[in-house]
């Protein structure tokens, strides 16, 4: 028995890194997929890589800081699959590097805009139908920065802080309604993100961030879709309201 056999997944930004890996280990369980993400210029390829598994996908343009983007993504989801049984917020950027001191307002609007905004966007939409549905899960992607700092990302580490905080008030607000929420909390992953970020692009720092890991390497998607499919179906039916760590042991120091 697949484990999200006939269950309708929404994941933003589900066309790299991460969000990819949980699309395709969620069509492999069985699931619709909405994928909703900015444009990319090779997105129909990524989607073709999905339909490949599961035909039951599709593609919906949305940026998760605009709330009305949002709340049409989620309509197009309810009247092409008719249900909203789980949804991913994972659409993140990493932002420009600087001290608090240094930082421009516009930086820190822009991380707090998608990697907050967004997420608080995406669970007033996803919230609105599953309480009315009463069922649903949502998993929302925090980070290893929801729990410390990181000198030079203040804007990402409160925004990643303040997910958790969503996360654990949004399931106590709906424990009753036969909705979960949980989030996961990955270590440094090997994505284009970090490649955006320069961290892959340059070896000192590579190596650099790879030792802040006990586990001495870098996290891959696929480790972090593992937890997704688990977060996600009735094998964590008595979790909400909390957070995996997937990390190489970076928070057990
Ligand atoms: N890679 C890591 O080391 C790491 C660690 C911890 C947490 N995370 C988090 O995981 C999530 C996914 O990161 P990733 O590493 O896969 O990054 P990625 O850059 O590979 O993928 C991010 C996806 O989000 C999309 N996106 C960006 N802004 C968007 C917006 N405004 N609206 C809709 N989609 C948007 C991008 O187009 C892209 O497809 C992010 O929230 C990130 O903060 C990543």
């Amino acid at each position: 028995m697949k484990k999200l056999e006939n269950k309708t997944v929404f994941i933003t930004g589900g066309l790299s890194g991460i969000g990819f890996a949980c699309a395709i280990a969620s069509a492999r369980e069985g699931a619709n997929i909405v994928v909703a993400d900015i444009k990319s210029d090779n997105g129909e390829n990524t989607m073709n890589e999905i339909i490949k598994i599961n035909s039951r996908a599709m593609y919906v343009e949305c940026d998760v800081s605009k709330f009305a983007e949002v709340q049409a993504a989620i309509e197009t989801t309810i009247s092409k699959f008719e249900t909203l049984d789980v949804a991913l917020n994972n659409a993140g950027i990493g932002g420009e590097p600087n001290p608090v001191g240094d930082m421009t307002e516009q930086a820190w609007l822009k991380v707090i805009g998608v990697n907050l905004n967004g997420v608080f966007n995406c669970m007033k939409h996803e919230l609105t139908y599953m309480a009315r549905q009463q069922s649903g899960v949502i998993v929302n992607m925090s980070s290893i920065l929801g729990k410390v700092g990181f000198a030079t990302s203040s804007h990402y580490v409160a925004a990643k802080h303040g997910v958790i905080g969503l996360t654990q008030t949004a399931a106590l607000e709906y424990a009753t309604q036969g909705i979960r929420i949980n989030a996961i909390c990955p270590g440094f992953i090997d994505t284009p993100l970090l490649a955006k970020g320069g961290i892959t692009g340059n070896d000192e720092v590579k190596q650099h961030i790879i030792d802040l890991h006990p586990m001495k390497r870098l996290g891959k998607s696929e480790e972090i879709a593992n937890g997704f499919i688990f977060l996600a179906c009735a094998d964590s039916s008595f979790m909400s309201g909390t957070t995996m760590e997937i990390d190489g042991a970076y928070l057990a120091q």
